[in-house]
Order: C-alpha cells, then sequence, then structure tokens
C-alpha cells in the first residue's frame, strides 16, 4: 500500500487526537446496530440492551484492546498485513468471526472518531481514515480460506 504524506500524517494525528475514555463507544455501537455481533462476546455478560452494553466493563476493556490493535497498525503503516497476521488467523481459526463484521466495526469507529474531531473531520480527513480501515480489514481477511 502507498500511502502519501497526508496520509500518514493524518492517521497519527488521529490517534493522537482521540480521546480513548471515550472512543470505546465504537465497540458498543457495533454491538448495539449490529446485534449478530454479540454472539461472539458470550463471555462478557451481560449484552441484554443498549444500557447494559455501554455500562458492561469488559466491553469497554476489550474497546481499548482493540484500540491497541489499531495502534499497532498506525506504528507499521508500511506493514501492517504482517503486523497483522497472528490476529487474523485468531479471528478465523480460533474466534472464527465472520470476516464481513471487520468493516462494520471499522465503521462505528470511524463514526465515533468524526464525532470527536469535529469540524476536522474533513473529507480528505475521512477518505484517509477510510483507506486506513480498508487496509486493517483487508489484514485482518488474509488469513480466512
Ligand atoms: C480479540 C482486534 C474486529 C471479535 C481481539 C484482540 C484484538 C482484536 C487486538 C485481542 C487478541 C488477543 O488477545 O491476542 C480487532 C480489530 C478488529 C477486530 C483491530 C477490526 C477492526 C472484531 C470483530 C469481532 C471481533 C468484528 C466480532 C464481531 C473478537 C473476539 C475476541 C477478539 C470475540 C476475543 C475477546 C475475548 O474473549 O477477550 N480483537 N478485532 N473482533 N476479537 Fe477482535
Amino acid at each position: 500500500v502507498a500511502w502519501t504524506d497526508f496520509e500518514r500524517a493524518t492517521i497519527k494525528d488521529i490517534f493522537s487526537k482521540i480521546d480513548y475514555e471515550h472512543i470505546v463507544l465504537f465497540l458498543c455501537l457495533c454491538l448495539i446496530v449490529y446485534p449478530w455481533t454479540q454472539r461472539y462476546f458470550a463471555g462478557f455478560g451481560n449484552l441484554y440492551n443498549a444500557a447494559a452494553i455501554t455500562s458492561n466493563p469488559k466491553v469497554a476493556a476489550h474497546g481499548k484492546v482493540v484500540m491497541q490493535g489499531l495502534e499497532k497498525a498506525v506504528k507499521n503503516m508500511d506493514n501492517i498485513k504482517a503486523t497483522f497476521t497472528e490476529l487474523s488467523t485468531l479471528h478465523s481459526e480460533k474466534l472464527q468471526v465472520d470476516p464481513d463484521n471487520f468493516m462494520l466495526l471499522g465503521d462505528c469507529l470511524a463514526i465515533v472518531v468524526a464525532a470527536q474531531l469535529g469540524k476536522d473531520f474533513t473529507p480528505e480527513v475521512h477518505a484517509a481514515f477510510q483507506k486506513f480501515l480498508a487496509v486493517v480489514v483487508s489484514s485482518l481477511r488474509r488469513q480466512y480460506y
């Protein structure tokens, strides 16, 4: 993947600006809006409704774990595929997550990032972020067969 200087700077800038305390809402959003994604989190306890999901400490903790995964991609923008080989195998073979869900989660993240950045989330910034998500998703899909 070829990145422009603008795209590189924008992705790093987004991850330095986001409010990590509240960004975990993206995982809540995914579980609420795409309820079939709840089936993979049977060990997380009560996901019965939106209030239960947003106040579930396991969901909040897992949102941070996913963000840490994404930070690895930001730090290795020239090698995201290799960076995510193990994570892809985990989601495919062990967790058996339907890979169509990856972009649904990515879109939820884009919505929460957009809400946090406000007017700084310009169309150019959105395009750069969407490209980053597309590379992440295609890397996570790689070990599926
Ligand atoms: C675990 C990242 C999408 C379900 C994880 C872990 C990371 C991660 C870093 C922890 C791995 C470890 O413990 O070594 C991501 C990223 C995603 C993504 C970057 C896409 C942007 C999804 C989606 C689902 C999912 C869409 C299901 C709908 C799970 C489950 C676990 C997990 C069930 C194990 C949770 C646990 O029991 O602790 N993911 N993930 N992931 N992921 Fe994902």
